[in-house]
């Protein structure tokens, strides 16, 4: 297997030579290692300076970037319409790892959206509808009205997919693998994309 699926010393000789392959195999093993939803992952958004941060799931992942779903009109999706600039970030405590990526999130197209959308179970399909995702609401009763409407409008046949929600993908410029190692001579190996071809470079921990 090219990348590293343990935790041994990262040497970056042995790592692959772009961040996407090398991140497939630290992926696998987060998955093979049981960890809870190793998908999870933290992303960071940033509007006229102001950070915020959130969890969000990792749904696929490939050569152009790292997708996940949601609401177009929350506040991540909002700040990600006027500054596509975001971070990520996967905390695999028990393999004392950490991936951190930086890039540019934007929009998928419609038709892999459409996609993913047909796979949601109803459920999530009339929350994703009715949710004005991070919006004040008055209390639990209104969500709960707003699902049995649409539950009835959508009685028969499937239910479309809102306009409003959608997938992002973010394209990686830096990626960086952390691996824990004793005395806290953690390795560092960190991805650059310097528009031609990645580099690789060893950090202070
Ligand atoms: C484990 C976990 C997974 C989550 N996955 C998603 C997700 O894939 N998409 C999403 O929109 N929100 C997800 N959320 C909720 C977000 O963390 C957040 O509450 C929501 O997206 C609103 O964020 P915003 O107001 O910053 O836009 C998840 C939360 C947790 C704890």
């Amino acid at each position: 297997m090219i990348g590293h699926s343990d935790s041994s010393l990262l040497d970056p000789n042995n790592m692959a030579d772009d961040p996407v392959t090398e991140f497939a195999a630290w992926f696998e093993a987060a998955q093979e290692a049981g960890l809870t939803q190793p998908n999870a992952m933290i992303l960071a958004t940033a509007r006229n300076d102001k950070p915020s941060v959130r969890t969000v799931l990792l749904k696929s992942f490939d050569d152009r970037g790292f997708v996940f779903y949601t609401n177009y009109e929350s506040r991540k999706g909002r700040e990600l319409a006027v500054n596509p600039q975001a971070a990520l970030n996967f905390t695999w405590l028990d393999l004392h790892r950490q991936v951190r990526i930086e890039g540019f999130a934007r929009p998928i197209d419609e038709a892999e959206s459409d996609e993913y959308y047909a796979t949601r179970p109803r459920g999530a399909q009339l929350t994703a509808g009715i949710s004005r995702q991070s919006d004040v609401i008055s209390d639990r009763s209104q969500l709960e009205q707003a699902f049995a409407a649409a539950d009835e409008k959508f009685a028969s046949g499937g239910v479309p997919r809102p306009a409003h929600w959608g997938g992002f993908r973010l394209q990686p410029v830096v990626v960086e693998f952390w691996q824990g190692q004793p005395d806290r001579l953690h390795d560092r190996i960190r991805y650059r994309h310097t528009g031609s071809e990645w580099l690789k470079e060893r950090l202070s921990p």
